[in-house]
């Protein structure tokens, strides 16, 4: 059965709380049929690359200043990831902007998590803490999480999958960034099944 399972990859820079709610659908069968191959950060402190090992799912540093330009950076990436079958790459608080190079080896096979309803509060700049300053600044009453393909304009890709959240009056950064954080673990697991086991009804939904 073991080789009829899809193969993720999952780029993560940080805390890596996404990764994990990944880690935890496929344990809990909530997301069947597919297993982690590998974990790559830029990161060398990336908790993410922690909680690979407590798994124990192969997990890689890949350290930006041993190479001289952000595309060398990613054929390293492009090379690591051809060691395994990769079905789809999750970009999981992943910091940098991947090379046109990189997305268009996995064409159609990258997806993204952020921390907002795109469009809105989205693009260059739109990461972490900054999202969700930028939320609370405009008095919006609504944000949210979506999870998008990666296209070359950033956080501009087809969207696969969005979840609502409030936002409250006395919301700080971290209470607001919080309650974002518990619907994108819900949301990913969703949105990877979605894109690897009903094509159909990604199309049916989203491609309107
Ligand atoms: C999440 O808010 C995600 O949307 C954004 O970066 C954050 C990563 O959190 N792209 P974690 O590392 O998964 O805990």
């Amino acid at each position: 059965m073991s080789n009829q399972k899809k193969h993720l990859a999952v780029l993560a820079s940080g805390s890596g709380t996404n990764l994990q709610a990944v880690i935890d659908a496929i344990k809990n069968n909530k997301l069947k049929d597919t297993e982690i191959s590998i974990v790559i950060s830029n990161k060398l402190n990336a908790y993410a690359l922690e909680r690979a090992k407590k798994e124990g799912i192969n997990s890689i540093f890949i350290n930006p200043s041993d190479f001289k330009t952000n595309l060398e950076f990613d054929k390293k990436i492009v090379e690591v990831l051809s060691n395994y079958c990769i079905d789809l790459i999750i970009l999981a608080g992943y910091t940098k902007i991947l090379s046109i190079e990189l997305i268009n080896t996995f064409s159609n096979k990258i997806i993204n998590i952020h921390p907002a309803l795109l469009p809105n509060f989205g693009g260059k700049g739109m990461y972490g803490q900054n999202v969700h300053k930028a939320v609370l600044e405009s008095n919006t009453k609504e944000t949210g999480c979506t999870v998008h393909y990666v296209t070359e304009e950033v956080d501009a890709g087809p969207i696969i999958a969005q979840r609502k959240v409030p936002v409250l009056s006395n919301d700080t950064i971290e209470t607001l960034s919080n309650r974002v954080l518990q619907e994108e673990h819900k949301i990913l697991p969703e949105a990877i099944e979605l894109v690897l086991f009903n094509q159909k009804a990604l199309q049916n939904t989203y491609n309107t």
